[in-house]
Order: structure tokens, then C-alpha cells, then sequence
């Protein structure tokens, strides 16, 4: 069932004009919504959607005839209703229009019902074989019961907070847009080439090399490799509780990393890390340190570890990367590389849980500079750097993923309407990392290692 509540922070203090870099931040809207089921139990609708199919496929290959109608209506009811209800979810505007499609939503049940208890009829009228599909029947049934009462008792309810929420946020929004739009540079960033323009589709990909359990993980290659390393790739996956991990895998060349032979393991004496953003930088890895609010270094040739504490930021899953049904867990700070060095993402409550940039020190892990963004950063799958501009995705389905937000830090240019959409492989992305010196994407979905080239304008 669905939990509900919203937090609304809006902060208007005074912004320094002629700090372009920092005057965005001054003012930022945070919305904290947490649905647990989201206003409408949608999943239990698919998976009713799929039982139905199934049911009508064995229908249809045990040859009866009469229920094979109802069922081909009901197929199309319940297609019909998911889209409505998606329709339904995305229009926020109005109250009334909205209770008016709760009220077809609410006929397409009642009529979806009527078919039901006819086609459950049909089936214990025919022979014993059809038992198992009864049950079946009367699962979609009660299930459609389910929904109804759902409906009834939490949908509108929930739908109208909704709807004042989304009205109080977008008060805060329009507080926020009468800002003059700041100017936008056609080259953001410290390069020479321009702005990101296009995601390819994935070059590469490949279960990682422990398996399929292994759902958290980094790794890629060192944009700053030691001498004799160049051709290095590493893999680190979180083998306990996805939470940390405990060895770096190093691999002498991409064909011996594809083949999976020949393999190194540093194993760390202590702070294993912790979540999947960690990386390898200068023959170091650096990442969050586990339990800790901290930063740590892995020196892969002495072993060394420093750590150091990353000012103010959250940790344990106090801010971590979300989509809308599920965070990812442990994602609080997440390292990354381009052309101007070591940078760290994370959010502090400070900046309201909105993201927060640091540039880093890569010799003591101190902050060179930061940036407070008003990205809230639940709201973000991952996100990564390239040229010091900061990219951030969002979840749009199990096969496209966009990256819709940037931050420039060079210019303090903020946007959440850019429109790059790339394919995925898997559903979920737990870790994300330019590496700047072969220009590729390096991420981690689902156990599978992927990589993908970029394009810039
Ligand atoms: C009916 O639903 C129950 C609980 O959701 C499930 O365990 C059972 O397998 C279902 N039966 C059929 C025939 O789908
Ligand atoms: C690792 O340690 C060695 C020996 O102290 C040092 O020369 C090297 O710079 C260190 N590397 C990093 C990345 O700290
Ligand atoms: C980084 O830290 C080291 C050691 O504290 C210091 O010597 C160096 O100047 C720092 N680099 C920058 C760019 O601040
Ligand atoms: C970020 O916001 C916090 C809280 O307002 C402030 O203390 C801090 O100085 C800001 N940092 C930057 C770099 O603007």
C-alpha cells in the first residue's frame, strides 16, 4: 500500500549576482515524495495483465472455444486501462479532469469485473482439466477486487495531495523560472570540443565475471595509468549485501578482461569499499570508505590507504541514487574522472539533498572547489563529468535511459532539458564514469559491464 508524504523546502535567500558559479543555488525547490506502490498499484495491474495472457494462451491451446472471446476482451480492457492509467498519471493539471479519468478507470474496472465472473462461468462449467486454470481466474479476480478497493479508498485520496503538491511545486518552479535564464555557451566546459550531443548504443557489454548475483559493481579502465598499465581494465563488484566490496580485479589487456583469464586480485586490508562509485585514478583507487562518511585512496602498487572526511556529505544511503520505485543502495558518494582531474558527487543537508559537486585534491583528498546544484539527487539514477560539466540521468523505462540535467562548473549554467536518450541493457545503472582519456562511457547495469562512446558537437 501506498505510504505518502511530501516535504516542500523553499529557500529564496538572496543570490550574488556577480558569482555566476555559486548564484544558481541560492534559491531551489526540494520535494521529497515518498510512494512506496506510487499512486496507483501499477505493477500488480502488469502482472494481472501477464496472468491474463497466459491464461488465455493455455486457453487457446486446450481449444475452447466460447471463453477465448471474453478472454480476448479482457486482454484488451486491461490493455486499454494501463494505458489509461498511464495517461492518467501524467496529467496533473486539473483536479476535475483528473477525478473524471479516475471515473473511467473506475467503469473499466466495473465492466473488466462483469467479464471476469463470465469467464470464470465458462471455465467450471467445462471439465475437471480446467482446475488449475479456475484458480488462475479467480486469482485475476480477487486480484481486480484488489485493485478496486484500492482505488476506492486510496486513489483519489492520494491523487488529490497529489495535485496540491504538484501545484505547490510548481509555485516554487515559477519562483524559480522568473530568474532571467542564464546565458548558455555554445562550448560548455573547459574543452575544445563541444557539448554532448549524442550517447552511442552499447559498444560493448558482458555479464560480469562473478555472476549474475552480483547486481553492484564499477569498472573501467585509468584515464591516468602508471607506467606499464596502459592496457590495465579493473572490476571491483560488491560481493557483500551489495553494500561492499573487497578486492579490485585487474586484468592486463581488454582481450584478457573479454576472456576472463589471467586475472590479478588486490584484496584490501582495510576500509573495503562501500557502494558502486568508486574508481581508478593515477594507479589509485578512490572511493567511499566503508561505514564512514570518507573518502579513501587504495594505492595499488604500495597498498597504502589514506582516507580523509568529505565535508558535511551524507552517507549510508542517507543520499543516495534513486529512480522512482527504488534507490540504489549505498550510492551516497560517487567518484569520477575527466579532462580537469578527480571530482566526487554527493549531497549534503546543507544544499537540501541536492547534489553536490567537488572538485578533489587526488594527493590528500582534500576539496579544491565545490558546487551546490538544486538537483535533488534522489531524483537521479547516476550521473558523471566530462570537461567539468556534470551530466545526470533519469530512468524512462527498462530500455532507455536520458540524461536530462547538466552542470556546468565553469560557468555555473544549470539545465534539466536536454533530451539525450541512450539504450540500455539492463534496467538499472548502479555505477556511471567518463573515462577522459579514450572518451568512452564505462557503466555497470545489472551485473553486466557495459561501455559506450560518446559524440559531442
Ligand atoms: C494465485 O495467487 C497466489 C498468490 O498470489 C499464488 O501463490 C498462486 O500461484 C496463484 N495461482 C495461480 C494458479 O496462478
Ligand atoms: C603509491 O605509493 C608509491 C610509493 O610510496 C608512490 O610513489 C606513489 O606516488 C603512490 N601513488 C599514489 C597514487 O598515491
Ligand atoms: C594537493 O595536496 C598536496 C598535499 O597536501 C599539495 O602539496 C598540493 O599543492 C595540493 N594541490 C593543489 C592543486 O592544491
Ligand atoms: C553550499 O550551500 C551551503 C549552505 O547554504 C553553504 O554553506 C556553502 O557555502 C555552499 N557552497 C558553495 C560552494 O556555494
Amino acid at each position: 500500500m501506498g505510504i505518502f508524504g511530501f516535504f516542500l523546502f523553499l529557500s529564496l535567500a538572496a543570490a550574488d549576482r556577480n558569482v555566476p558559479g555559486e548564484a544558481r543555488a541560492a534559491k531551489r525547490c526540494y520535494c521529497d515524495l515518498q510512494l512506496s506502490d506510487g499512486p496507483f498499484p501499477h505493477q500488480q495491474l502488469e502482472q494481472l495483465y501477464s496472468i491474463s495472457e497466459s491464461c488465455s494462451h493455455r486457453l487457446n491451446v486446450q481449444q475452447f472455444s466460447e471463453p477465448i472471446e471474453i478472454i480476448a476482451n479482457i486482454e484488451q480492457k486491461l490493455k486499454e486501462l494501463v494505458k489509461r492509467i498511464n495517461e492518467f498519471k501524467e496529467e496533473y493539471d486539473g483536479e476535475l479532469y483528473s477525478i473524471i479519468s479516475f471515473r473511467i478507470i473506475e467503469i473499466e474496472i466495473a465492466e473488466l469485473n462483469e467479464l471476469l465472473s463470465q469467464l470464470q462461468q465458462k471455465c467450471s462449467q467445462n471439465n475437471d482439466e480446467t482446475t488449475d486454470l479456475d484458480i488462475q481466474v479467480q486469482n485475476i479476480t480477487s486480484k481486480v477486487d484488489e485493485m478496486e478497493k484500492y482505488d476506492r479508498l486510496k486513489v483519489v485520496k492520494v491523487h488529490r495531495r497529489n495535485v496540491i503538491l504538484q501545484r505547490s511545486l510548481t509555485s516554487c518552479q515559477n519562483a524559480l523560472l522568473a530568474t532571467p535564464t542564464p546565458y548558455v555557451s555554445p562550448q560548455p566546459g573547459s574543452c575544445s570540443f563541444g557539448r554532448l550531443k549524442a550517447v552511442s548504443y552499447p559498444k560493448s557489454s558482458m555479464l560480469n565475471h562473478y555472476g549474475t548475483s552480483y547486481n553492484y559493481g564499477s569498472w573501467g579502465k585509468d584515464p591516468l595509468p602508471a607506467p606499464g598499465k596502459e592496457d590495465q581494465y579493473w572490476l571491483v563488484i560488491l560481493s557483500n549485501s551489495n553494500r561492499y566490496g573487497t578486492k579490485i580485479r585487474v586484468f592486463n589487456s581488454y582481450s584478457k578482461f573479454l576472456s576472463k583469464s589471467g586475472h590479478n586480485d588486490v584484496t584490501f586490508q582495510t576500509h573495503n569499499p562501500q557502494g558502486s562509485g568508486g574508481i581508478m585514478y593515477g594507479d589509485a583507487y578512490y572511493y567511499n570508505c566503508f561505514n564512514l562518511g570518507k573518502l579513501c585512496r587504495f594505492n595499488m602498487t604500495t597498498h597504502a590507504v589514506i582516507s580523509a572526511t568529505l565535508p558535511f556529505a551524507g552517507y549510508n544511503d542517507k543520499f543516495p541514487y534513486c529512480t522512482l520505485s527504488s534507490c540504489y543502495g549505498y550510492t551516497d558518494m560517487d567518484l569520477a574522472t575527466d579532462e580537469n582531474g578527480l571530482w566526487v558527487l554527493y549531497s549534503t543537508e546543507f544544499n537540501f539533498g541536492n547534489l553536490v559537486v567537488s572538485q578533489l585534491n587526488a594527493t590528500d583528498l582534500s576539496l579544491l572547489k565545490s558546487w551546490n546544484t538544486t538537483l535533488f539527487k534522489r531524483s537521479v539514477t547516476n550521473a558523471f563529468l566530462v570537461c567539468g560539466v556534470v551530466y545526470a540521468t533519469r530512468y524512462i523505462n527498462s530500455e532507455i535511459e536520458e540524461i536530462f540535467y547538466m552542470f556546468d562548473t565553469t560557468s555555473g549554467v544549470e539545465r534539466n532539458d536536454l533530451n539525450i536518450q541512450f539504450r540500455k541493457v539492463l534496467p538499472g545503472i548502479q555505477y556511471m564514469n567518463y573515462n577522459p582519456q579514450d572518451r568512452k562511457l564505462y557503466v555497470y547495469s545489472d551485473a553486466f559491464v557495459v561501455s559506450y562512446s560518446l559524440t559531442f558537437e
